[in-house]
């Protein structure tokens, strides 16, 4: 029997995970330079959490959950997402009582039983952050888009473009999902079992339909924007501002819901080039009552966001190709610095030292186990894409000398250990 990785799950190879990790790191600065730490949440919680805060009728509790049963007939499922693991994190530890706002990230592994596609996976990567605390000031959502861009923007990111929408809050928002459903009753039989089925459990989700038969119906159904209370016009109109002031463009887009049920007012998506349909990098929202539905102290608000991070890698490496460049680094591509090729008994303890001198000066070294003729080692050095061979045979044993080639061009001399030294550090940094 052959195994293979299940179906919509995948492995990450070097070189490619050299990226992500650049990718990975470049997160931890720049939300460091806003004042998030790190909150490493568990892979599976109660199934009930997801359901609750997610919402039941959503497709991700309703079809694509992980979940089964625990030994003591508890039910747990894979999380499809941290939000909700974030808001229970933050009660369960009472972090209200920490001051200000509370900031975190997370990155890790989501799950859900999704069609496989391009940039759609059954395990999938999130790069997220969650703000939560006593406040629920605009500029806060706008610091928390601002922060996102500069991401992108750290990353290399090009061409990704920001749509924003008000959902409205409790007070608005039923009022106009009623309307919104009436309207829709109206239109009932040109509209597809998908969008049929949602009129009755959850009408806003139609809007985010993609069939183009339903388009133009959903072209003149009654727009959130117009339905808003006060409260959430003024806040809506004060995130903009608050954008304006910080130079970032942004796209309205009254279609935007989200799937998630425990949005309100601020939800926000960020799409990026080549990804085909599945282009959104990012998607994100204020999601004010959660705390409170979870059982946290009342009157806690929140917002944040999630990256998707192998969607993010996927347009990277199209923009590379498209550019025909190439990552910049011997490392980055996977490569080492150098191969020590040694042969003759005598000489293998000389390169085990030299190989753990190197690698202290953090420099990447491979060498082969056993003996092996220089002219394979060569080969094989460079096949490795190593930058330097270095030479050890019984002639440079005598002379207490090494033999350095670089293999881009075939440069060769022969050098002391403490020459070989300086002259292979600059060269590798
Ligand atoms: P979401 O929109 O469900 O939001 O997911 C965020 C991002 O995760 C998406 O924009 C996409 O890039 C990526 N993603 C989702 N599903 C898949 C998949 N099957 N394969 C590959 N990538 C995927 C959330 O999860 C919210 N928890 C975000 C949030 C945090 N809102 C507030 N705080």
């Amino acid at each position: 029997m052959k195994f293979q990785a299940i179906k919509g799950v995948r492995d990450i190879l070097p070189p490619e995970s050299a990226l992500w990790n650049r990718v990975e790191q470049a997160a931890r600065e720049v939300f460091a330079t806003y004042g998030y730490g790190e909150i490493r949440l568990p892979i599976f919680e109660a199934t009930e959490l997801f359901a609750r805060s997610i919402g039941a009728d959503t497709d991700v509790v309703a079809k694509e959950m992980y979940s089964f049963e625990d030994r003591d007939d508890t039910s747990v499922t894979l999380r499809p997402e941290a939000t909700a693991s974030g808001v229970r994190a933050y009660i369960e530890h009472g972090m209200q009582t920490r001051p200000g706002n509370v900031r975190l990230y997370y990155m890790g592994p989501m799950f859900r039983r999704e069609r496989p596609q391009k940039g759609r996976y059954r395990q999938f990567y999130q790069i997220g952050v969650e703000l939560l605390g006593p406040s629920d000031h605009p500029a806060l959502d706008a610091e928390v888009i601002e922060m996102l861009l500069t991401f992108f923007e750290r990353v290399g990111l090009k061409g990704t473009a920001l749509n924003i929408n008000s959902i409205g809050d409790k007070e608005c928002r039923p009022k106009y999902v009623e309307q919104l459903r009436d309207a829709l009753q109206k239109v009932r039989d040109k509209l597809g079992p998908d969008s049929q089925r949602r009129i009755e459990t959850n009408p806003l989700r139609v809007l985010d339909s993609k069939l183009p038969e339903e388009q133009p119906i959903i072209e003149k159904l009654p727009r959130i924007a117009e339905h808003l209370c006060d409260a959430c016009r003024d806040h809506y109109a004060e995130l903009k501002r608050q954008l304006a002031l910080r130079g970032i463009a942004y796209q309205e887009n009254w279609r935007l819901v989200r799937g998630l049920d425990y949005y309100m007012r601020t939800t926000f998506e960020v799409t990026a080039p080549g990804l085909g349909s599945q282009d959104a990098v990012c998607g994100g929202g204020r999601y004010d009552g959660l705390v409170e539905l979870l059982g946290g102290p009342a009157g806690t608000k929140g917002i944040g966001f999630a990256i998707g991070t192998d969607r993010v890698i996927l347009s990277l490496e199209q923009a590379r190709q498209t550019a025909g460049g190439q990552a910049s680094g011997a490392t980055a591509q996977g490569g080492i610095e150098v191969y020590l090729a040694w042969l003759g008994a005598a000489a293998y303890p000389a390169a085990v030292a030299l190989a753990q001198k190197l690698r202290r000066q953090g420099i990447s070294v491979e060498m082969p186990a056993a003996e092996m003729k220089f002219g394979k080692s060569l080969n094989l050095a460079d096949r490795l894409g190593a930058r330097y061979a270095v030479i050890l045979g019984e002639e440079e044993l005598a002379a207490k000398q090494f033999t350095v080639k670089r293999l881009a061009d075939g440069d060769q001399k022969k050098l002391s250990e403490s020459d070989l030294l300086t002259y292979l550090l600059p060269r590798t940094q």
